[in-house]
């Protein structure tokens, strides 16, 4: 295990979506490697009871940290929050999507709120701590994604498009920025055990073998936060290309749409219908 991730990149680190699921998972990993924590969700109940675990578990300082990141003032306001702190890792963990369903299905609000928290909120959480990394010349970056990110399909298609955005902003933020001490990581992830993705398959997901264990996944990544622009995690080849292969865009978006139970005949409205 890396130890000292403190020494390594600065004394605290932030996870944006770090009260439950992989959020905390990496909350965990990188208090044991040192670091003070700051813990952002939305709900203070659960981020109360996660700071006070990882306190007693880890002997280390956690501040909580209250925010809707899909509120258009959310980073700024954690900036504020963390004025005081030298922030050396920063992982932006925030990302599903609770409820898959046919595009037309969904409010037009709650697309858009998936893209200001997925999209808007993790470039201005990049530029805002970011920025004081590279000037220290010392931090690292983790972008959470998503295997939804090589391809679109049905029922995917804001969660989709959003995983694609941060995956393209960790890679191109990673170009940028290697040689300058700050490691940056576009994490994608595959079927992982966590509150949400529950929520997301109802009754389903008890019987799911195949999800990957949260801490498994953190640990996973911060062995590997100098390994960027991409890791996959849980994969043969981890750095690799794409799932889909050497497939036309169009055959890997009929492959995916099949996996999800869509036949290649079936239109937008049977879709739709379920
Ligand atoms: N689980 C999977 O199977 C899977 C698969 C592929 C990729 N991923 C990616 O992995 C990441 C983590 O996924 P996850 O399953 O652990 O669930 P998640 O819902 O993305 O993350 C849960 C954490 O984020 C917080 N959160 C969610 N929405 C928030 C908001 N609007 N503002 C502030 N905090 C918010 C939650 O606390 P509150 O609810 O209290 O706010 C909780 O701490 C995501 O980026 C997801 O896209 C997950």
């Amino acid at each position: 295990m890396t130890t000292d991730l403190a020494g390594k990149y600065g004394q605290w680190g932030i996870i944006a979506g770090g009260s439950d699921g992989v959020g905390a998972a990496f909350a965990h990993g990188m208090a044991a490697r040192g670091m003070n924590i700051v813990l952002v969700a939305r709900r203070q109940q659960v981020l109360d009871d996660r700071a006070a675990e990882i306190r007693s578990k880890h002997g280390v300082e956690v501040r909580t940290v209250q925010l809707d990141l899909s509120a258009s003032d959310a980073p700024a306001e954690l900036d504020v929050a963390t004025s005081d702190l030298e922030v050396g890792l920063f992982v932006y963990n925030a990302g599903s999507d609770d409820r898959s369903a046919a595009f037309l299905d969904k409010d037009l609000a709650t697309h858009l709120s998936l893209v200001h928290r997925n999209c808007t909120s993790v470039v201005d959480a990049a530029y805002r701590f970011g920025g004081p990394m590279v000037a220290r010349g010392r931090g690292a970056v983790v972008l959470v994604t998503s295997g939804a990110a090589w391809v679109g399909g049905p029922t995917l298609a804001t969660y989709g498009a959003t995983k694609a955005f941060d995956l393209i902003l960790a890679e191109s933020l990673w170009a940028e920025w290697r040689g300058s001490g700050v490691d940056v990581l576009g994490l994608v992830l595959g079927a992982t055990d966590t509150p949400s993705m529950h929520r997301a398959l109802g009754a389903a997901g008890d019987s799911r073998r195949d999800l990957a264990d949260p801490s498994d996944v953190a640990e996973e990544a911060l062995e590997h936060l100098s390994d960027g622009p991409t890791w996959i995690c849980g994969s043969s080849n981890p750095t690799g290309g794409s799932p889909f292969g050497a497939l036309s865009r169009r055959d890997a978006v009929l492959a995916l749409s099949r996996s999800l139970g869509v036949s290649d005949e079936q239109d937008v409205a049977s879709v739709r219908n379920g």
